[in-house]
């Protein structure tokens, strides 16, 4: 076992998101963790508690709302076993138009949480990062853990510098790290600035439905409780200083994915909504990762796409999708 995950303090960052609270929830939901959870989030405008559910009230978890660039604060909490860190700002269009804050956060505030590692070693740091840092693939091949860094937009280079510094801090002041790659993620609780969530909705209001370039770019999909497990079984059987790739193994094109949202929605006359809009600069073509070296550890995902996107509908038909602007 890597780490005392069932029965530790872990500090989750970035809880309140859509990643950090499906992972706080399946945690929280295992009958043999008896553990503790803290939930350190700043609440920017992606996050949200009610994300959390009924995990906001159980004696095991505790929420405090702050940054994770505040060393003070830091310091003040219990002993850390474990922190598994989402906090992050994720949104490739707000990167391009304002990047600043993506450095800050992704950059600085990953550095302050490995100093607090570096002073505390007996605390574990896994650090989620995505498919993104490794760049465009053509219509072929599929990254694995040892493919080359290319990062093409503002967020995937400050995940990808995040990266880096997580890997040097354990070469240079040997603490105890382990780092994984995840597909795009979708499921309950996304922020409806993301391509699912924000088609569901939109096409709920009948409005226009804006598709990049020629909506041909293709992403691989993971359901967010299976990355959640997925997290788990690195922490639980995973080796230190390894990296993991979590990949989804469905890859649609954005239309394909689009056209199987409308028809689970009800109803072709919705197509007629599609509307393409001009390409994001610098858009990566196809992101795709080999999943073999994960599975090794007995992880495999278990929602198909069409179970997950059932779950998500069905959570933005109850939740009016109250958690988008
Ligand atoms: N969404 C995906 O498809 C995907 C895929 C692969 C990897 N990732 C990575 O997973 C992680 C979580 O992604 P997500 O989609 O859940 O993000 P999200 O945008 O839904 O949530 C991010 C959370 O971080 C919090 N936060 C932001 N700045 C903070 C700060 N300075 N201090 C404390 N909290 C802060 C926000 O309040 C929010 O609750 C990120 O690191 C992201 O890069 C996401």
């Amino acid at each position: 076992m890597l780490s005392k995950l069932s029965s530790g303090h872990i500090l989750v960052t970035g809880g309140a998101g859509f990643m950090g609270s499906s992972f706080i929830r399946t945690l929280l939901k295992r009958s043999d963790f008896t553990g503790r959870i803290t939930n350190l989030d700043l609440l920017t405008y992606a996050g949200n508690l009610n994300n959390l559910g009924t995990s906001k009230d159980d004696p095991r978890y505790r929420f405090i709302q702050g940054d994770i660039r505040d060393a003070a604060l830091l310091e003040k909490l219990d002993q850390i076993d474990i922190i598994v860190h989402f906090a992050a700002e994720t949104h490739v269009d707000r990167s391009i138009s304002a990047p600043q804050i993506f450095l800050e956060t992704n950059v600085l505030g990953t550095y302050q949480l490995l100093e607090y590692v570096r002073a505390h070693k007996e605390t574990h740091f896994h650090h989620i990062s995505t498919d993104e840092v490794y760049g465009a693939l053509g219509r072929e091949g599929k990254f694995n853990e040892e493919s080359p860094y290319s990062p093409n937009s503002p967020y995937s280079a400050s995940k990808a510098s995040s990266d880096h510094l997580v890997r040097s801090y354990a070469q240079t002041y040997a603490i105890s790290t382990t780092l994984s790659h995840a597909s795009n993620n979708y499921g309950p609780c996304q922020y409806a600035e993301k391509f699912i969530p924000l088609m569901i909705q939109r096409a709920q209001e009948k409005k226009p439905l804006p598709v990049y370039g020629s909506g041909k770019n293709v992403r691989e999909w993971l359901f967010v409780d299976d990355h959640s497990s997925a997290i788990c079984a690195i922490l639980e059987r995973g080796e230190r200083g390894e990296v993991y790739n979590i990949a989804g193994e469905t890859e649609l094109t954005n239309i394909d994915l689009l056209h199987r949202i409308l028809d689970l929605l009800g109803g072709a006359e919705l197509r007629e909504l599609i509307t393409y809009v001009t390409d994001r600069p610098g858009h990566d073509f196809r992101y795709a990762m080999d999943g073999s070296k994960i599975r090794t550890l007995g992880w495999r995902p278990k929602w198909t796409m069409e179970e997950g996107l059932k779950e998500t509908i069905k959570w933005s038909n109850e939740n009016n999708l109250c958690h988008s602007s």
